[in-house]
Order: structure tokens, then C-alpha cells, then sequence
């Protein structure tokens, strides 16, 4: 089946020299297989196929920043970091689960998902809003991976959640960057900043992720539903974050739509979504619990 695509992603900073970090700086001999919760296995292994995907998410942002040289160079650079997260991630669900393919999950993965290869223009009406989305992407990984680190045991997990953590914050940097230049230009009011950025915060729910994380931990044979995987994932995606996470998330946002960052209204904004995790891990477990894989329906 084919699911009809959206774009996530990250990028990188134009004319910036990338730190890197490689596999191999990763100490996978240390990996602790006890320390492997089950649990955590399958969202890194669905994690692994969308990050795989960078180079696609790069040949999209090149053709909405067509004649923009310096911004494609940075994303196709930012690909690459994109794609060693993608193999990075695999290669440790691979040795918390030696019998995990990831090879033949990725073939399943882009056999039904593709992403807007026949879009010119950005998917967000404008190039400060694709930049914006970027950043809402940037944002939710680097507070994910945060999150996970902080919250896994296994010290191969833990470090290498670290480094990716850290690119993702840098790419966040590169897209506000180049987004504070294309907003010189359009001048997006903020109105529609604030509307991109929660569009795109809900897209996090979108078929991306819930089809990798079919791809990568169920078989063929049981049919895609959609809510189902996407409750799967994110049940025990959310259960990670921690207050200090979500604040400096919305720090992050709030500066991408060029809302204050200090004072009552980015606490009392933290607070909200921390609230509104909560009822949406409440609502999710509820629907676990009612749903099952043979009853689901879309
Ligand atoms: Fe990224
Ligand atoms: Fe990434």
C-alpha cells in the first residue's frame, strides 16, 4: 500500500562547519542487553526507518529552495547527519534484536510511503514556513532524544541518544537561522507562524511515524492501521518526557514563531502542553487498552 507522504525532517546551517561525530566514536562494545528495555526496542527501530529517510527530505527542501545554493549545500549536509542517526538507531535495535532485518523493514517502509516528490513550491505556502515547520521538527526530536537519554538505562542507547540529541538542537539552529533571513523577506505575520508551527506539532501524530513503526515491529500479514500504530508508538514515546523537556521544547517554538520566551506567557504555555501530555498518555493507554490489533479499525 502506498501512504500518501508528509514531510518531516531537519536540516543544516548554511556556510557552518558540521561537528561530526561517527558510528564508530559510538562504544558499542559496551552495550548491556539486560539493560535493553523491550519497550524502548521497537520506537527505536521505527525511529531508525524515518531518520534513514534524510536524503529524500533533502531532494524535497532542494527543489522548495531551488536558486538558494547556500541552503542546499547545508541540507544536503544536514542529510547526511540525518541518515547516520537512521543507521546509528538500527544498528543498536540490531543488537537489542539480532533477528531484527532492518534492510528488509526500510524496503517494506519505502515501498508504502512516499514522500511529495511532485511539489515545487513548499507544502506550507511559503519558504519561512517550511523553515518554520523545520523547526517544530528539530524542535521534537532534540527533546525527544533528550528525553530518551535521560530515561534509558542502556548505556550504548544513552550515549548515542546524547549525539543526536546535540545534532538535532544544531539543526534546529540552521533552520531558525535561515528562517529569521527568509522572514526579512515574506514578512509571515504571526498569526500564521503560530498556525504552521501547531500544524506541524500535529503532524507528529501523522501516518509517517505510525507506518514505520508498523514496518519495523509487525508483520506483513496484520493489517496497517493507522491509529493503532500511532497509539502503539507514542503511548511509550511519551512516557519519557520529563517537565524540564517539554519547557525547554516550548522555549524552542516560541522563539521559532517569534513569541516572547521570558516571563508568564512561555510558563504558563509550558504548563499547558505538559498538561496536555498528560491527558493525551491517559487517552492513549485508554485506547490500547479498548483496541486491540485483531478489533482496530482506522
Ligand atoms: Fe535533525
Ligand atoms: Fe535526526
Amino acid at each position: 500500500m502506498l501512504v500518501p507522504g508528509r514531510i518531516i525532517g531537519d536540516a543544516q546551517n548554511a556556510g557552518t562547519v558540521m561537528k561530526h561525530w561517527r558510528i564508530d566514536d559510538i562504544a558499542w562494545d559496551r552495550f548491556e542487553a539486560a539493560k535493553a528495555a523491550p519497550e524502548i526496542v521497537p520506537l527505536i527501530k521505527a525511529a531508525s526507518l524515518v531518520e534513514r529517510n534524510g536524503r529524500e527530505y533533502a531532494a524535497y527542501l532542494c527543489r522548495v529552495f531551488a536558486n538558494d545554493d547556500a541552503m542546499c549545500d547545508a541540507v544536503r549536509q544536514w542529510a547526511e547527519e540525518e541518515v547516520q542517526h537512521g543507521n546509528a538507531l538500527a544498528k543498536w535495535a540490531q543488537l537489542a534484536d539480532p533477528k531484527w532485518d532492518f534492510q528488509a523493514a526500510r524496503a517494506r517502509f519505502n515501498a508504502g510511503y512516499q514522500l511529495p516528490h511532485d511539489t515545487e513550491g513548499s507544502i506550507r505556502g511559503s519558504r519561512t514556513g517550511e523553515l518554520i515547520a523545520r523547526c517544530m521538527v528539530e524542535t521534537g526530536t532534540s527533546s525527544y532524544y533528550t528525553a530518551l537519554g535521560d530515561a534509558c538505562q542502556e548505556p550504548v542507547l544513552k550515549q548515542l541518544c546524547r549525539h543526536i540529541a546535540a545534532d538535532e538542537f544544531r539543526h534546529y539552529k540552521l533552520f531558525y537561522d535561515h528562517m529569521r533571513r527568509y522572514q526579512a523577506q515574506e514578512h509571515i505575520g504571526p498569526a500564521r507562524r503560530v498556525m504552521i508551527a501547531a500544524g506541524r506539532i500535529g503532524e507528529g501524530e501523522d501516518d509517517e511515524l505510525a507506518y514505520a513503526y508498523y514496518c519495523a515491529n509487525e508483520p506483513e500479514s496484520e493489517p496497517y492501521v493507522r491509529t493503532r500504530c500511532s497509539a502503539a508508538y507514542l503511548s511509550v514515546a511519551m512516557r519519557y518526557y520529563q517537565f524540564g523537556h517539554i519547557q525547554r521544547g516550548m522555549g524552542m517554538t516560541l522563539k521559532a514563531v517569534g513569541l516572547p520566551t521570558q516571563g508568564r506567557f512561555p510558563a504558563a504555555a509550558a504548563r499547558m502542553a505538559w498538561w496536555l501530555l498528560d491527558w493525551r498518555r491517559a487517552r492513549l493507554s485508554r485506547l490500547l487498552t479498548v483496541r486491540s490489533p485483531a478489533t482496530a479499525s482506522a
